[in-house]
């Protein structure tokens, strides 16, 4: 009998598809995945590909990029209610309300937003890139910062424009405390602390390096320690330990764990490619928009 990993490379086959996958996904997801990568490679890998569908592994906001950057595929989602709790419905509304009032700002936002408000943006960024998207602005530019509060403080430490955050947050990330961090460091007094920028500045400042999840990775890779303590969501110990076997790997904290990213499944992924369905489509007003904002950020070097 066919099993799920030869059903989804048949069907990946006839489909001409590609599965794209972020990594926090389920050690599964990322095995049968073409392409593992953070928010930044992934929105690359979808604007490039020359498949005909793009099978999104992530949440929503992703899978609204890939659909913005390459209209003309097919973008399915196969955990369809798997969505980025940093920001809600509101969001849109709140930020018009905001340059109604204060027009001399633009608006800079991270990917983990809406299509709709990335269609509000002068330029987005990632966790990746957001230092050099912002000093890619002229200097006296004020800037809104959306929705992630912790990435804009983390950016406006390391420039020198002003930049209004937002009050959002990743309840994943936000919630690490400066004890949890303390803990592991005891517990493991040799550990490099590697760290997401979407955690709390207190206990940012107990981290050895700071950046994106391929940046945490690729900063295991190449670091002459064994051991580490890692500070982000617990999938990316899945690249960790296929990348730097024999490297140690400890969590700051027990809860590390993005529940939407936990959504998708082989059986959802195989009867994504089934039916061609959820799919992911921007509408095209948004979308003209919304690509004008990425496009200038692919464009950062
Ligand atoms: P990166 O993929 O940019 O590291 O961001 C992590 C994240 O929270 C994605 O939802
Ligand atoms: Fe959103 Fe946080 Fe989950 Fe990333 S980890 S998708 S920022 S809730």
């Amino acid at each position: 009998m066919e099993d799920l990993f030869d059903a989804i490379t048949r069907l990946k086959k006839e489909r001409n598809a590609v599965i794209l996958a972020h990594v926090y996904q389920p050690e599964e997801i990322q095995e049968i995945a073409d392409f593992c990568g953070d928010s930044f490679a992934l929105s690359q890998q979808a604007a490039q590909t020359d498949a005909d569908v793009i099978v999104f592994c992530g949440v929503r906001f992703m899978a609204e990029t890939a659909n913005i950057l390459s209209p003309d595929k097919i973008t399915l989602l196969p955990a369809i209610d798997a969505g980025c709790r940093m920001f809600d419905d509101t969001l849109e509304s709140r930020v018009k309300a905001f340059l109604k009032d204060h027009p001399e700002y633009k608006v800079v936002s991270y990917v983990n937003t809406p299509a709709s408000v990335k269609a509000l943006s002068e330029i987005c960024c990632t966790s990746s890139n957001a230092v050099k998207v912002i000093e890619s602005l002229p200097a006296d530019q004020p800037i809104l910062f959306v929705p992630d509060q912790n990435l804009a403080t983390f950016t406006a430490e390391k420039t020198h424009h002003t930049i209004l955050p937002w009050r959002g947050a990743c309840p994943t990330h936000h919630a690490l405390s400066v004890a949890e961090v303390t803990e592991a460091k005891k517990a493991h007094p040799g550990a490099k602390v590697l760290m997401h920028p979407e955690c709390r500045p207190e206990v940012r400042a107990l981290a050895d390096y700071v950046g994106s999840t391929m940046g945490i990775i690729h900063y295991a890779q190449q670091s002459p320690d064994e051991e580490f303590i890692i500070a982000t969501e617990c999938g990316v110990l899945t690249q960790l330990e296929w990348k730097c076997p024999h490297k140690k790997f400890y969590m700051a904290g027990g809860n590390l764990l993005c529940p939407n990213m936990k959504k998708t499944t082989l059986e959802l992924v195989k009867r994504s490619l089934e039916t061609l369905e959820p799919r992911i489509v921007v509408p095209e007003e948004i979308r003209t928009k919304a690509r004008t904002a990425l496009e200038r950020m692919l464009e950062v070097k």
